[in-house]
């Protein structure tokens, strides 16, 4: 039977690790504060949010929300930021992508104080993060790494295949990879005979966005699979295909007419290692990092050891 990697758990091991370092800064000095910019009225965005914002209520980080129109320019939002990285009580800021298409996303995000971008987005951090050097990683891809390592997992030397080029996942889940000695491979739309690229993996880290894009086929037996996916399926036969091996999951499907699935089939699944299943992988962890990021920075910035 593989191994299920479960994300509530490693999220609450490292909530708990956290809540002491809150309690700390705030008896010191403050809480750690969390600006989160949410543009529009994107849902899925604002159900990010809620939970980002929720997760900081549960934790004791004191966070702000900020809700520009949709309609807002560029510059608006970097006023905003502006504003923002000037403010001492807030060690975070937080953008929520997607932005409109009029708003030059690199450009907001260049205009964040690195020392505040609790994203790892920022240039300077790629940077540190692509030579590595110490500073705020990606959420998404660090929460990865964060699961591999207390699962146990080795990196060194193995094979890892990143399904995926986005800024947010693909690229620096590649660079993070590397820098725990795997072997990299990035695929993306252009990739030439992706199934058998697929196949070399030790490692296999799907992030394409696509409902179970990544057939059982395309998978050596005793490989671990990362589900960076989520994807809405409300189609019936697809949802009978897909979760002929999860009857229940199938049952709520047919009462909530839709399911959450990844990018890799999750009937197919029986001979690997190990899995992170959709929902309950990786989903949690990334609101787990980011509060890491947003504590690492109020001790960086409050003076913290
Ligand atoms: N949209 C999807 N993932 C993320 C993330 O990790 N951070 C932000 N800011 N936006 C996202």
């Amino acid at each position: 039977m593989p191994k299920i990697l479960d994300g509530k758990w490693v999220r609450g091991e490292i909530l708990n690790e956290l809540a002491p370092r809150v309690q700390k800064l705030t008896a010191a000095k403050r809480p750690p504060g969390l600006a989160v910019v949410l543009v529009g009225d994107n849902p899925a965005s604002a159900i990010y949010v809620r939970n980002k914002v929720q997760a900081c209520r549960e934790l004791g980080i004191h966070s702000e929300k900020f809700t520009p129109p949709e309609s807002v320019t560029t510059a608006e939002l970097i006023a905003l930021i502006q504003q923002l990285n000037a403010r001492p009580d807030l060690d975070g800021i937080l953008v929520q992508m997607p932005l409109p298409p009029q708003v030059d996303s690199q450009t907001v995000i260049a205009a964040l104080s690195p020392e505040k971008d609790v994203d790892g987005f920022h240039p300077f951090n790629t940077g540190a993060l692509v030579a590595n050097r110490p500073g705020p990683r990606p959420c998404t891809p660090a929460g990865v790494i964060e699961l591999l390592r207390r699962y146990g997992i080795p990196l060194r030397g193995k094979r890892a295949v990143v399904l995926g080029r986005s800024d947010i996942v693909g690229k620096p889940m590649a660079m993070m990879l590397l820098h725990q000695h795997a072997t990299v491979t990035i695929c993306h739309s252009n990739t030439q005979d992706l199934p058998g690229e697929c196949l070399r993996a030790d490692i296999l880290v799907a992030a394409i966005g696509r409902a179970a894009f990544v057939r059982g086929s395309w998978i050596r037996p005793g490989a671990t699979v990362i589900d960076v996916g989520i994807n809405r399926v409300t189609d019936a036969r697809l949802a009978a295909d897909l979760l002929r091996n999860a009857p229940d999951r199938l049952a709520a499907f047919h009462k909530n007419g839709s399911t959450l699935v990844g990018d890799v089939h999750p009937s197919e699944l029986e001979h690997v290692y190990a899995y992170t299943p959709v929902p309950g992988g990786v989903g949690p962890l990334t609101i787990a990092m980011l509060m890491a990021n947003t504590v690492a920075s109020a001790e960086r910035r409050l003076g913290a050891d």
